[in-house]
């Protein structure tokens, strides 16, 4: 798959292809507006000289004019029209200055009046034939014009409306007239104004996002070295949102490199340990002999140290060969709590060895999918650190049950030291122990077994109240 450089390559192919959309959407828009507000004004001008044909007063034009007398010239008569039916022109309302109306004149062949603001420019001095031309109908209509003389020569959208006399003869028109250059140019102002916006709105969001990117760069450049170095535990990412994101990770490859220890002493246990262990009880076997003789009775101390610290060689290569790589288990549907009342006699005789009791409380729990032997051990190793961590009369408390996940959650708690918080991330590490006899094996054993069952492991301890070992095993179902 292409790389992608989020900083620079990719800032420029989003910022083209955003740009592309956003200007292909404002023209569409633009467009559809357009069309809207060009319906919307041709119902106003539709309306406007509805309501001029409705408000003229009776009579021909002329008679207009006539009420006020003898008139000697034409241009005369069209201002004394336009000053009588300027109160009906003045009575509509009209929402922008972009719309002129009034009346045209066939007998005079000019206009006759014009509002909103009478426009005493185009009454007179302007050549009334092209107007001749535009009102030439005997029905209400549309006409586009180009190069309108009512707006000096912009595009306009007139309507026309016949206006007849008593005898239904067409004395001359209403007419309103839109200036259509005015209403497109406020439109593509206020697109370019909200495209310009958006335009801003995008930089702006690049400009946050590049920092973003920049700064999670940086995180990540500090978190791969810490994970190097092996100190991401309380890395803090200057994102908060990343920090558990990064704890999850760092959790994860701490495992990860807990396992691969694992396997290489696992692999090295499963070649040697084996061979070493015949000799071994070959010696012992000797030694035991050679001691009870009479000739060493004087010995015998040291022959038992021998034998002693024999033992505890074995006791470390059979810890060594349980976290063999590839032992097979025998996994089978098992009950838990069967297990652990198989093996209660047993750790409560290693318990009163030490003075000290183990407790039980077993809650309903499904069937689990176990290896028998490496639960055993599990519960061995666990317990005895607990008998261990404890001084005489103390107590080990085991329970199960099922949590609102539905899985089965084994745990096993005592009232010993308690762990310091440096020593909690060593733990499993093989040979990481704290006593003078200890193997350090036994809890990479209980890491091995856990990861087998793909289960889980935590630890919660408290210094001088104690430590819980909590194991949850994910449901069959
Ligand atoms: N229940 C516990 N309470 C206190 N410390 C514990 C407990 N379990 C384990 N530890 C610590 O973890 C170390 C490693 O345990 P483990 O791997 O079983 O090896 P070992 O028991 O041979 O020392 C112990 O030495 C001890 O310091
Ligand atoms: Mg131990």
């Amino acid at each position: 798959m292409k790389k992608i450089n989020l900083t620079t390559k990719l800032n420029f192919k989003i910022i083209c292809v955003v740009l592309l959309l956003m200007i292909t959407v404002t023209v569409h828009n633009l467009w559809l507006s357009l069309q809207e507000e060009n319906e919307k004004n041709a119902l106003w001008l539709v309306s406007i000289t509805d309501f001029l044909i409705q408000k003229k007063p009776e009579g021909s034009f002329s008679d207009i004019a006539a009420n006020h007398g003898a008139l000697q010239s034409t241009q005369q008569e069209i201002m004394t029209i336009n000053h009588e039916l300027q109160p009906v022109l003045q009575s509509v309302l009209v929402p922008s200055n972009i719309i002129k109306f009034g009346f045209y004149s066939l007998k005079h062949e000019s206009i006759v009046a014009i509002g909103p603001h009478s426009d005493v420019s185009i009454l007179l001095g302007i050549d009334g034939k092209p107007f001749k031309k535009v009102f030439y109908t005997d029905t209400e209509k549309f006409i586009e014009r180009k190069n309108s003389l009512v707006w000096h020569g912009a595009n306009t959208l007139i309507h026309v409306r016949p206006v007849t006399d008593r005898n239904g003869n067409i004395i001359g028109h209403a007419f309103a007239a839109i200036n259509q250059d005015a209403v497109n140019a406020a439109m593509c102002k206020r697109t370019v104004n909200t495209l310009g916006a958006a335009v801003f709105m995008l930089l702006v969001c690049i400009v946050i996002f590049r920092e973003l990117f920049n700064k999670l760069k940086k995180d990540m450049q500090l978190f791969a070295e810490g994970i190097l170095h092996g100190c991401t535990s309380d890395f803090n990412s200057e994102l908060a949102e990343f920090t558990p994101i990064l704890k999850y990770i760092s959790e994860q490859t701490e495992k990860m490199t807990r396992l691969d220890r694992l396997n290489i002493i696992g692999e090295m246990a499963a070649g040697i340990a084996h061979e070493v262990r015949n000799p071994m009880t070959t010696v012992r076997g000797l030694l035991q002999f050679m001691g009870n003789k009479q000739e060493f009775a004087n010995q015998k101390e040291k022959f038992s140290l021998m034998i002693d610290e024999i033992d505890r060689a074995n006791k470390i290569i059979t810890e060594f060969l349980a976290l063999a790589k590839n032992r097979a288990m025998n996994f089978s549907e098992n009950n838990l709590n069967d297990i652990i009342c198989d093996i209660y006699p047993l750790i409560q005789a290693d318990a009163l060895r030490n003075n000290s009791d183990i407790k039980i409380s077993l809650g309903d729990i499904p069937l689990l999918f176990l290896d028998q032997d490496s639960i055993h051990q599990l519960i061995f190793n666990m317990v005895r650190n607990g008998l261990d961590a404890m001084p005489a009369g103390g107590l080990i408390h085991i329970s199960t049950k099922q949590n609102e996940q539905q899985n089965v959650v084994l745990s096993i708690k005592d009232h010993g030291l308690g762990i310091p918080k440096e020593d909690i991330d060593k733990l499993g590490t093989p040979f990481f122990t704290t006593k003078d006899h200890g193997t350090g094996l036994g809890l990479a054993v209980c890491y091995r077994i856990v990861h087998r069952h793909a289960a889980t492991l935590s630890i919660t301890s408290e210094l001088e109240e104690g430590t819980t070992f909590t194991i949850e095993f994910q449901s069959i179902l």
